[in-house]
């Protein structure tokens, strides 16, 4: 997998999640207990943090991001994902909040300072502009985005359904995919040596003549 520090902070995962070999997760990042990054996926937690938290999963080709701060942005914004979220795939979640038992349909987009309460389906292709709040218990579709109705007892229990489904996909990923450490050799790689001498130019070969000689 693709983890790498950022200046003082250096990505904290626990050592059940999954992060496939194609995602990228940077900085002062935290993945807690049985979550997932799917491949593809970018979390990067340079300019402010990114919190995710147990069962949750980021799918394939989902971006996330955090906004720094500014006299824009006074402190800047963190991205800070609940435990049981199902992010589908091509998901962009910018410096929002999502909350515990959510679904955000594939190819969503959340926005700054957005707030999506617990239990709320997000339908695909959904834009949820800056600071809006998504209430509870309800299913939400549309760019801007708008509430339609309350989610009903079977897709409130899907949201729960979801996230045990993907905790048991990304298991079966692991069992499969040996951890970084064993197939890396820690040893740092030290630059090659320069040569002390130029090496000699190599002499030129002279051709032989394919006419055969005379006797
Ligand atoms: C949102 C979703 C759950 C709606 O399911 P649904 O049972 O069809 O909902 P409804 O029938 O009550 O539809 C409500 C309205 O929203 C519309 N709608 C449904 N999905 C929509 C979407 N993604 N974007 C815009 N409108 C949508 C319906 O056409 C309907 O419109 P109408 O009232 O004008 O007829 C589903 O379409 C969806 O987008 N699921 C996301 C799945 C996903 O991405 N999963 C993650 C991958 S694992």
């Amino acid at each position: 997998m693709s983890v790498r520090p950022f200046e003082a902070n250096t990505p904290r995962i626990h050592p059940s999640a999954y992060v496939d070999e194609t995602a990228l997760v940077i900085g002062d990042v935290e993945i807690a207990q049985d979550s997932s990054i799917w491949p593809m996926s970018v979390v990067r937690g340079d300019i402010q943090s990114i919190r995710i938290g147990a069962r949750t999963s980021i799918q394939d080709g989902t971006i996330i991001h955090v906004t720094h701060d500014s006299r824009f942005c006074p402190g800047g914004q963190p991205t800070v994902i609940g435990n049981n979220v199902t992010v589908g795939h091509k998901v962009i979640l910018h410096a929002c909040t999502i909350e515990d038992f959510c679904l955000i349909g594939m190819g969503a987009i959340v926005m700054d300072k957005a707030i999506v309460q617990s239990r709320v389906t997000i339908g695909a292709g959904s834009v949820v502009p800056p600071g809006k709040v998504l209430e509870s218990g309800f299913l939400y579709v549309g760019s801007p985005i708008r509430q339609v109705r309350p989610l009903n007892e079977r897709e409130l229990e899907f949201l729960e359904y979801s996230a045990q489904n993907y905790q048991r996909l990304k298991d079966r990923h692991r069992a499969l995919t040996a951890p970084a450490e064993a197939i890396c050799d820690p040893t740092p790689i030290k630059p090659e040596a320069a040569p002390a001498t130029p090496p000699a130019a190599p002499k030129p070969r002279t051709r032989r003549s394919s006419t055969p000689k005379r006797s």
